[in-house]
């Protein structure tokens, strides 16, 4: 028995054991079946060599798919804010996950602001808001001077600033790694459709949606995102998030794109960075757009979202097409800049100031300032 070749044998095990652990460079995170099929069977590379069940995941989709270097992982959290939150608490506070260098890319599709662009784009947030985390009452029993029946907790009608925050009413994160990843989704090749063309052109009617009816088609936009379970359509409720955005970011925002899952992520990465676990300045929010959060001049709110959805193909496509770009560009340049991460210079993290320093929305940091007692 050779027990220098047994001891490296051992520890062989034992480092294997250890680097087995999942690690990857990049995370690419899924909401829905449409959104994970189009990472799998790609020419790029293959995230289904390796499959992990992590307890606590979504039981429709309980695996964590990765490349076979480990260095590339994508994972379906399942739809809603609650789904979303809880598959990432479960992925990041797993020990079989060591994520304190990984990059977290929201990869899913949404609804989109005619005045802001259109169908097919692609768009990275700055800001995610919970714009239905407030009061409600039904339109038709509102007072004459409301123009919504949202109005802020805490507050007497729109547009007040809520009294009370749950501290996910608003999330931020890195603008310079948001503006390296918007440069790198710009040289993906955008897929269209002619069906997306020609709703684009209902739009014509309304010069306020001049960005709807782009007939240089879709583009990569710098836009903010809105979260809601509630899936939202019309052009009140529209106007009226439009507005939630301004108040809860104080002006800054805008609102864009709509989805009912990020800042549930966010709060869940929020959690994990509180606990060392994660790298808060390694999100990317990015989400293509596969229909319109409103109707084109001349139809109802409801035969807008009962109607075709053109959007869905080119947003699904564009996924992988943008997104692609964006976990070449991390793997690529993993040593040279993003191992050691990339240095924000806007305020990151929640409402709460959480993390550390000064919201630049919201009524100020719960901590003075500093990092809350678990961070
Ligand atoms: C991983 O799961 C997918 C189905 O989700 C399957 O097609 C693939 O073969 C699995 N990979 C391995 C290595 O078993
Ligand atoms: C987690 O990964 C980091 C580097 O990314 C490493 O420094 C650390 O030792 C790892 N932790 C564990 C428990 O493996
Ligand atoms: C939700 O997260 C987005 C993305 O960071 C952030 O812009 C927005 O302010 C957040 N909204 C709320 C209500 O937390
Ligand atoms: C609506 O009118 C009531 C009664 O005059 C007033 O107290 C309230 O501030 C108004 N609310 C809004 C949102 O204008
Ligand atoms: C867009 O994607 C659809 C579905 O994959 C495909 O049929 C179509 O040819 C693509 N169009 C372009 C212009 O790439
Ligand atoms: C149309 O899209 C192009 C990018 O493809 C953009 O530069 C331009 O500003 C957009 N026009 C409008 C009205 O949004
Ligand atoms: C949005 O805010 C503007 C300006 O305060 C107001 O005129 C408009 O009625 C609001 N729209 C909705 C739907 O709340
Ligand atoms: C945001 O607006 C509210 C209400 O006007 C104000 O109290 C708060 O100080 C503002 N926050 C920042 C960071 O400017």
């Amino acid at each position: 028995m050779n027990w220098v070749l047994v001891g490296s044998l051992l520890s062989c095990l034992f480092l294997g054991a250890s680097s087995a652990l999942i690690a990857p460079q990049v995370i690419i995170l899924s909401m829905f079946t449409s959104e994970a099929n189009v990472w799998y069977g790609i020419p790029e590379f293959n995230v289904l060599a390796q499959n992990t069940t992590i307890p606590g995941l979504s039981p429709l989709f309980p695996q964590i798919h990765c490349t076979a270097d480990g260095t590339i992982c994508q994972l379906t959290l399942g739809e809603g804010e609650i789904n979303a939150a809880t598959s990432i608490a479960a992925l990041v506070f797993s020990p079989l996950t060591n994520l304190t260098s990984t990059y977290f890319l929201i990869a899913g599709i949404a609804g989109v602001n005619p005045k802001v662009a259109t169908i097919g784009s692609v768009t990275f947030a700055r800001y995610a808001v919970q714009v239905a985390l407030q009061m409600e009452i039904d339109a038709r029993e509102i007072p004459a001077n409301f123009s919504t029946g949202y109005f802020p907790q805490d507050s007497t009608g729109p547009g007040d600033f809520p009294g009370t925050f749950y501290g996910t009413e608003v999330f931020e994160v890195n603008d310079a790694l948001r503006q390296l990843a918007f440069s790198a989704a710009q040289m993906a090749q955008l897929n269209d459709t002619e069906a997306a063309i020609q709703l684009r052109a209902q739009y014509a009617a309304s010069p306020d949606f001049a960005p709807a009816n782009n007939v240089s088609g879709p583009s990569v936009v710098l836009c903010d995102t809105a979260t809601s379970d509630n899936f939202w359509d019309g052009a009140l409720l529209g106007e009226a998030f439009e507005n939630t955005t301004k108040v809860f970011t104080n002006q800054t925002g805008v609102y864009c794109s709509t989805q009912q899952e990020d800042n549930a992520t966010l709060e869940a990465l929020l959690r994990g960075a509180l606990s060392g676990l994660v790298d808060f300045s390694r999100v990317i929010v990015m989400r293509t757009t596969s229909d319109f959060d409103r109707q084109p001049p001349g139809e109802t709110a409801l035969e807008q979202v009962l109607g075709p959805s053109p959007g869905h193909t080119p947003a699904v496509a564009n996924l992988h097409l943008a997104g692609v770009e964006v976990v070449e560009m991390i793997a690529e340049g993993w040593s040279a800049t993003f191992e050691n991460g990339v240095p924000p210079t806007n305020y990151i993290g929640d409402v709460f100031g959480s993390l550390g320093g000064n919201p630049d929305f919201g009524p100020g940091s719960r901590f003075g300032g500093e990092p809350a007692n678990n961070a």
